[in-house]
């Protein structure tokens, strides 16, 4: 396979690439990103002397840099892995504009792009999506889209061009839609590695709220597996939830954090809630699993520790980029 991902010096997108080129190592990939302040050109470095692997540093938005990210591959694309996004719900919250422009035009810019070369389509998309749970119930791919913030609204209405394209133009399209990732390479304005680089440089925890919002976490490996999966084998037109049945409340993340690190609950805070915080996200993730035969190799007992354990291990990777967000 010939594969063009998008957006993969970022966390999802870093993990996907070393994990292909693991379990694929006779694909070619090329990744075409435009190195915002969450892409780091670091993340892959050591894979760029593999003649499996290209980087194409440019912007989905602009259908020059995705012609020429695409002609770094020997011949057209198989398949459009689509990671690129602006994703931090916070951000979406203080400047929208940019999340319509990546999110949205990027995503048609790409379609366009995969229905010329008649290549398949896989979005990765989020269970944000679906707006947000009471205390019970689970997200299922007929969950009705209801989107609540900028960044959500803003996949879901990618996700509706995605579904336009395979509906109209029949281009071969795969969704997926997964909770919550955690585990290494991860951007640490995102809560698990802000709580543990926080924690390694003597600041405390900052927890929205009371802390009761509930997440459903899983291993970004997981959730590449899941994804790798979807692209050869999902149905053309299909939408995969992906969720490993993991829901936490944001505050014994927190709790659970700071025990691992051998410190006191005083390391926490509460500061303001985000505006339009959605409660509960929780995905039903049966049709993977029953379709594809996705299972999830990691429980939070082994990943969360692994993933600290990173974090400690990788100073030099995350301290420059705190330092830079610090900066902003
Ligand atoms: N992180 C999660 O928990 C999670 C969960 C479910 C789905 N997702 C989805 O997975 C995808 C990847 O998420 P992530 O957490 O790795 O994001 P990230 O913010 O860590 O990385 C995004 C990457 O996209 C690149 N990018 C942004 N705008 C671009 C543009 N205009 N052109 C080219 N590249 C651009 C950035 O440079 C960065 O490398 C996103 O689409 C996100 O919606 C994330």
């Amino acid at each position: 396979m010939n594969i063009l991902v998008t957006g993969c010096c970022g966390f999802i997108g870093t993990n996907f690439v070393r994990f292909v080129l693991k379990e694929r190592p006779d694909w070619k990939i090329v990744n075409i990103d435009a190195l915002t302040y969450a892409g780091n050109s670091e993340n892959l470095r050591d894979v760029e002397g593999n003649p499996h692997y290209g980087f194409f540093k440019g912007d989905i938005t602009d259908e020059t840099d995705i012609c020429g990210a695409g002609n770094l591959l020997s011949g057209n694309p198989d398949a459009i892995v689509h990671f690129a996004a602006e994703s931090h719900v916070d951000n979406s919250i203080k400047n929208p504009g940019v999340f319509i422009r990546t999110n949205v035009e990027g995503t048609l810019k790409l379609l366009k792009y995969a229905k010329e070369k008649n290549a398949r389509f896989l979005q990765v998309s989020t269970d944000e999506v679906y707006g947000t749970l009471g205390q019970t119930g689970y997200f299922t791919e007929d969950t009705p889209l209801a989107p609540n913030s900028p960044y959500s609204a803003s996949k879901a209405g990618a996700d509706f061009l995605v579904r336009a394209w395979h509906e109209t133009y029949k281009l071969d399209t795969v969704i997926t839609r997964c909770s919550n990732n955690y585990g290494p390479y991860q951007f640490p304005e995102k809560l698990i590695p802000l709580a543990v680089t926080n924690l390694m440089q003597g600041k405390k925890i900052p927890v929205y709220g009371k802390g009761l919002n509930i997440r459903d976490w899983l291993h970004v490996e997981d959730h590449c597996r899941g994804i790798l999966l979807a692209l050869e084998k999902g149905e053309a037109g299909r939408v995969y939830n992906i969720g490993g049945n993991n829901e936490w409340k944001n505050i014994d993340i927190a709790k659970e954090l700071v025990k691992i690190m051998g410190m006191d609950e005083d390391k926490i805070e509460f500061v303001t809630d985000r505006l339009g915080h959605d409660l509960r996200y929780a995905i039903d993730a049966t049709r993977i699993r029953k379709e594809l035969g996705w299972e999830p190799k990691y429980t939070f007992g082994t990943g969360l520790p692994e993933t600290v354990k990173w974090y400690k291990e990788n100073e030099n990777w995350w301290k420059p980029l705190k330092d830079r967000l610090q900066a902003r």
